[in-house]
């Protein structure tokens, strides 16, 4: 198991797409300048929720750009007046020039004292409404995600979801922490200050703005190819995250079949393939900044030299350049984060879209209106010539799905059993799944004590029913919970009941600290059949009146299992009680079995009736109990019936 020696298949292994770059960063996609008004004006209604916390937000905005504008203003009087100080003879003025500096001086500390608070208080705000607009997202991400059903959870790969819930949460979280105040700090800014300047000296501004349409529309680009590459980027990474998820959770499967090098030779491929991507990313980014900071200081000489010249005329004051000077290097900072502002925006909308998507989906499976709680009288199960298609994934319209059901019927009664058997694929699993209400029949109906499943509160039906599934999920805590789990109030003792039932207790009690024992991830501390049975106590725990066990003893010990079905035969005589297996001895005392091939019901009757048909029953067990001398082994008292 430690040498994986296998010649691997890796020419022949198909690149996966994400993997190839294209060398144009515009080739990588394009941003959804259509979805973009529509997101951010939901997020902005978002944050509205808190209104005064907002307007609070926005003042502190307003109030710290204000502050901020005045400081050149003050600096370009600082500096004439010192010049005053310096070129005039008479002590009088000198005196004047003297005290008038002392209150710039004063008022320019006082500006940025107030500038620095209302920041400081601008950016708590911000992220504070970010923190609870993204707390308010994730649960209502939670929830919905609890609630979407199970033809959407077929079609959705659960690290995608996890990655909509976490990472697109967080970009949207971001545009509202950041990019939406500095996008208004920032408009406040140039349209305050281009105004000033054109008011000190029209060319003279004209020259000291010359660098922001150049920059604009550089950090503009750069925001947009930073935003394509970085959707590209996360392609990879959940590509990474899924393999990394699949390789854990099929470890033994991997260790098993030698597959090691195999599965890191994929892994390194896609890791290559972002590593090559963020080296373009840094490229990209480095090159930007480069060209906005020479635009910068070109534009900057251009004022030093046309301002000068001004000044020599006697058409400027030394005061007034300065203040030219001061602003440009003021509003630099907040242009080139125009990059910033684009790509937050771009990523806002489109991580807010496919957050949303999911936000928006409206479960195919919900109580309608006007749904009722199931009255339970008697636990009767009828299926109605019930048909069943699965449901199509959205925009695979044209594919059309066969029907995986075809007019099946029965009844079912209290304190009886139903059997069903048939090949794999024969539809065993999707009858299971319909009595619980886990899919919509398309055709026909079924009905509990007369009502029709889609006409009750689901909540109340699921309580109604247990479905111990095929495939065993425990959850990573202690035995008693995990059997406990759709009653969490249950004691102790109808815990140890139900393990009992299941076969169980015995082995639970020789645990080290017994029922308090935790299963581990995907319950690997217990065997396959032990999982099954602890499955089968947490559907006992809950008591349901009507119990469907699919192949929930597929993986037990023929001798456990003939015990359980002695005990389960007790515990369940007065529930109605649909039994799916493969072994033929599972099921061969119940009331009624039905043979299913393809979805419909091939043949009905008991295992007496089915024997003397000699159809598909008896042919399958012939076969299950080829070699054996006596083939139909006398019903036993109390066996499962
Ligand atoms: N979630 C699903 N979406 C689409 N088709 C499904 C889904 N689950 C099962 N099927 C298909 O329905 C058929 C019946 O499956 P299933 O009920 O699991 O059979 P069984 O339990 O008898 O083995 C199979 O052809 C299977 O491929
Ligand atoms: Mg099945």
């Amino acid at each position: 198991m430690t040498t994986p020696t296998l010649s691997l298949p890796s020419a022949s292994t198909p690149v996966s797409p994400v993997t190839e770059l294209p060398d144009d960063f515009t080739a990588l996609g394009r941003i959804d300048v259509h979805a973009m008004p529509r997101v951010l004006a939901r997020l902005v209604r978002l944050a509205w929720r808190y209104p005064w916390r907002c307007a609070a937000a926005v003042l502190c905005a307003v109030g710290a750009t204000l502050f901020n504008l005045l400081t050149p203003k003050l600096l370009g009087d600082a500096v004439d007046q010192a010049h005053r100080l310096v070129g005039n003879g008479s002590s009088a003025s000198s005196d004047a020039a003297g005290t008038a500096l002392w209150w710039i001086a004063g008022f320019i500390v006082a500006a940025c004292a107030a500038r620095g608070t209302l920041t400081g208080l601008q950016g708590y705000l911000g992220e504070n409404i970010a923190q609870r607009v993204g707390y308010d997202l994730r649960l209502a991400f939670y929830e919905k995600l609890q609630r979407l059903d199970f033809s959407f959870h077929d079609r959705r790969h659960s690290g995608d979801l996890i990655a909509r819930g976490m990472l697109d949460l967080e970009g949207v979280r971001g545009f509202l922490e950041s990019g939406l105040l500095r996008t208004l700090s920032l408009a406040l800014l140039v349209v305050a200050g281009t105004w000033r300047l054109m008011h000190v000296d029209l060319l003279l501004g004209a020259l000291a703005l010359s660098f922001v349409p150049f920059v604009v529309w550089r950090a503009g680009r750069m925001g947009v190819l930073l935003r394509l590459s970085w959707e590209r980027l996360q392609q990879l990474m959940s590509e990474l995250t899924r393999g990394m998820e699949e390789n854990l959770q099929g470890a033994r499967v991997v260790r098993a079949f030698a597959s090691r090098a195999f599965e890191l030779a994929k892994f390194d491929r896609v890791s290559e393939a972002a590593l090559r991507l963020s080296n373009r990313r840094i490229t990209l980014r480095m090159g930007s900044v480069s060209t906005m900071n020479f635009s910068f200081y070109l534009a900057m000489g251009l004022v030093l030299w046309f301002g000068g010249r001004r000044i020599a005329a006697g058409q400027l004051t030394v005061g007034q350049l300065t203040e030219c000077l001061t602003f440009m290097t003021l509003l630099q900072q907040p242009v080139r984060q125009i990059g910033m502002i684009v790509n937050a925006s771009a990523r806002a909308a489109s991580s807010g879209s496919r957050f949303f998507e999911v936000l928006d989906t409206t479960p195919a499976i919900h109580d309608r209106p006007g749904a009722k709680p199931l009255v339970l009288t008697q636990g009767v199960l009828r299926f109605e010539n019930v048909s069943f298609t699965y449901p199509r994934a959205p925009g695979h319209a044209g594919t059309a799905r066969a029907a995986v059901l075809h007019d099946i019927g029965f009844e079912l009664r209290p304190g009886r059993t139903l059997g069903i058997v048939g090949a794999p694929g024969s539809g065993k699993s999707t009858l299971a799944q319909l009595i619980a209400r886990f899919y919509d029949v398309s055709a026909g109906r079924i009905t509990i004590d007369g009502q029709d499943v889609r006409e009750l509160t689901l909540d109340s039906l699921r309580e109604a029913v247990s479905l111990v599934q095929q495939e065993t999920f425990l959850f990573d805590t202690s035995v008693h919970h995990n059997a406990a789990y759709a009653e969490p109030a249950a004691d102790a003792g109808r815990v140890v009941a139900a393990t009992t039932v299941a076969q169980l207790h015995d082995h639970v009690a020789q645990l080290p600290e017994g029922y308090g024992t935790r299963v581990g991830e995907r319950g690997v501390a217990l065997s396959g059949g032990q999982r099954q049975r602890l499955s089968i106590a947490r559907g006992l725990t809950a008591d349901p009146a009507i119990i469907v066990l699919d192949d929930a003893t597929s993986a037990v010990d023929a001798a456990t299992e003939q015990h359980l079905r002695t005990t389960l035969h007790a515990a369940v005589r007065h529930k109605s009680t649909v039994v799916i297996a493969h072994r033929l001895s599972s099921l061969m005392h119940a009331d009624e079995i039905l043979v299913l091939d393809q979805g419909r019901i091939a043949e009905r009757g008991t295992h007496d009736t089915l024997l003397a048909a000699d159809g598909h029953y008896a042919a399958l067990w012939k076969l299950q109990n080829r070699g054996e001398r006596t083939p139909a082994p006398a019903p036993q008292e109390g066996a499962l019936a």
